[in-house]
């Protein structure tokens, strides 16, 4: 069986499509580092793909149902939707501040997400998998789960080691265990379904050994949700309800062109980015809820890893909550993004620390790409009057401005698309960074301002030039306006937003007659 309803109404879009969501967040607390690491990510990838020539849609929003929001808003003394608007402007606000680029922002408290939530649960209903029972088991409020007795631990959550309560009340519940041997045959021919490889182990063994429970999908102990259509005494479960978004977003169930374009597009891809605290409900809840309704599964989940803070969880009342409207203002946007890409292979857990933050800004940042750029245009204003000159290529040495050409043919191009694509952030950047390295020990083995011969010193400041060209290119996607920056620097006027990638970072000539114009500094380096 192939769960592909609308595939006759292929996609009318000429470009490959790329769907890319974050998690939507709960709006009973503020964004912090977390949210931050996980929109950064994303926005990375669909930065990137654009300018590969792909029909990008970029979504993040916010998860405002459910008794984890409701007890929130009763501690703040506002009714839910009051503290929903008041977060979710927090939310709006990092995004902008990020330069987060999402094509859409989904609340789960808009009419258009609680028809597709509707929607969804009359088609999983119609088909027989939805059936009233009574439920009786151990709830985690503040992860919204069920635990059963031989789940918890000493008597706690096992996951976040909180309290949990005991709940007996009528319920809906799904028949997750109907889909149990589809959803392991999915994802053994799927090998690209869950990353990383070691997450999808997870599952597969957890998959193998366990036998999948109905999952219970309504409530009748609190009040703010959606309604089950025809039972409203039920409130629809908050991760029924949540992973709905993905569909809604893109125009189900009313917009089947729309739908048909990012959801059911066989060359397209949709890729969810979560954090690994969320994958069991990615990876198991929602493509068991997808078979059921007959829509096709998404490409791939991604889960990443957990931050830590100087060795410690994250938690309020540690007071070590990383707010990343503070790192921005000390650190600066680009600084910031680059540094939660740069710092540990995405996947694997990491430590953030402000000596960490400052040692990439100082060291990488502004001592690598900063100082090549302001050499660069420095000399270039020196010795050419501020205008990139023509190179003479018949003396081109080949230890030197050979040896610089040959890092863009490189690695670098050959595995940038596969490494972007497998979102290892890690890796292009540490081979962006080795050219740029590559490029300053360069400069100080052919040392310009020595140079006798004006026409090898053009083609040092030209090689130069179009490195930085192509280098900005590269950087776009982590860095959106340092790049803009270096475009500025580099006398280069069309929009980089606007460059076709594969033509774009082609070793070429055009940069010859720009006129540079040095700029601020791009990364001021930090007092440590
Ligand atoms: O789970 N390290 O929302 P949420 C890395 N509403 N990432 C972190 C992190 C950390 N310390 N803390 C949070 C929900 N995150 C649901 C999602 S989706 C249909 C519903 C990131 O506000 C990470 O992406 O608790 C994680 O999965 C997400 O925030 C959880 O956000």
């Amino acid at each position: 069986m192939t769960y592909r309803t609308y595939s006759t109404l292929n996609s009318m879009s000429q470009k490959k499509t790329f769907y890319v969501t974050t998690p939507i967040y709960y709006v009973n607390d503020v964004p912090h580092i977390g949210h931050a690491y996980t929109t950064i990510a994303a926005d990375c990838v669909a930065r990137y793909k654009r300018l590969k020539g792909y029909d990008v849609f970029f979504l993040t929003g916010t998860d405002e149902h459910g008794q984890k929001v409701e007890k929130a808003a009763q501690q703040a003394k506002v009714k839910p939707i009051e503290l929903a608007n008041n977060v979710v402007i927090r939310f709006k606000d990092l995004w902008n501040r990020l330069n987060i680029s999402n094509d859409d922002f989904i609340r789960t408290t808009e009419a258009r997400h609680k028809k597709a939530v509707e929607n969804l649960w009359q088609i999983v209903n119609k088909n027989g998998d939805i059936y009233l029972g009574e439920y009786e088991d151990w709830y985690c409020t503040p992860c919204e789960t069920f635990w059963t007795e031989t789940n918890l631990v000493e008597g706690k959550c096992p996951d976040c080691k909180r309290p949990v309560e005991k709940l007996k009340e009528p319920s809906y519940f799904f028949r997750m265990s109907k889909y149990q041997d589809s959803l392991l045959k999915h994802i053994e021919a799927y090998p690209e379904f869950i990353q990383p490889e070691g997450k999808r182990k997870e599952i597969l063994s957890f998959l193998k050994k366990e036998q999948l429970r109905d999952l219970s999908i309504s409530r009748t102990s609190f009040s703010w949700g959606i309604p089950v259509p025809d039972d409203s005494k039920h409130i629809i479960y908050v991760w029924f309800d949540a992973l709905a978004n993905y569909l809604a977003a893109c125009g189900y169930p009313d917009d089947l062109k729309r739908f048909s374009r990012y959801w059911n597009n066989k060359t397209g891809e949709v890729i969810h980015i979560v954090g690994k605290d969320i994958i069991r409900f990615h990876t198991v809840y929602w493509p068991t809820f997808l078979m059921s309704a007959g829509i096709s599964l998404p490409t791939r989940i991604f889960a990443h890893g957990w931050w830590t803070v100087e060795g410690q969880k994250m938690s309020k009342s540690l007071g070590n909550v990383v707010d990343p409207n503070e790192m921005i203002d000390v650190y600066g946007v680009d600084q910031f993004r680059y540094f939660l890409m740069r710092e540990v292979p995405f996947g694997l857990d990491g430590d953030f620390s402000t000596n960490a933050l400052k040692g990439r800004i100082n060291g990488e940042l502004a001592n690598d790409l900063g100082n090549l750029l302001s050499r660069t245009v420095s000399m270039i204003e020196k010795y050419r009057s501020g205008i990139v000159p023509e190179p003479n290529i018949l003396k081109y040495r080949e230890e030197y401005e050979g040896f610089v050409m040959g890092q863009f043919e490189n690695k670098l191009k050959t595995q940038f698309d596969s490494l972007m694509s497998s979102l290892n952030f890690y890796d292009v950047l540490s081979q962006i960074w080795f050219v740029i390295r590559n490029m300053n020990a360069y400069v100080d083995r052919t040392a310009p301002w020595r140079e006798k011969d004006e026409d090898i010193r053009s083609n040092i400041l030209f090689v130069l030039s179009e490195g930085l060209r192509i280098i900005s290119i590269y950087i776009y996607p982590f860095m959106p306006a340092a790049a803009k920056k270096i475009w500025q620097q580099l006398g280069l006027n069309d929009n980089i937003e606007n460059i076709d990638f594969d033509s774009g970072t082609q070793w070429g000539k055009d940069i010859s007659g720009k006129r540079v114009c040095k700029g601020e500094v791009l990364f001021p380096k930090i007092e440590i």
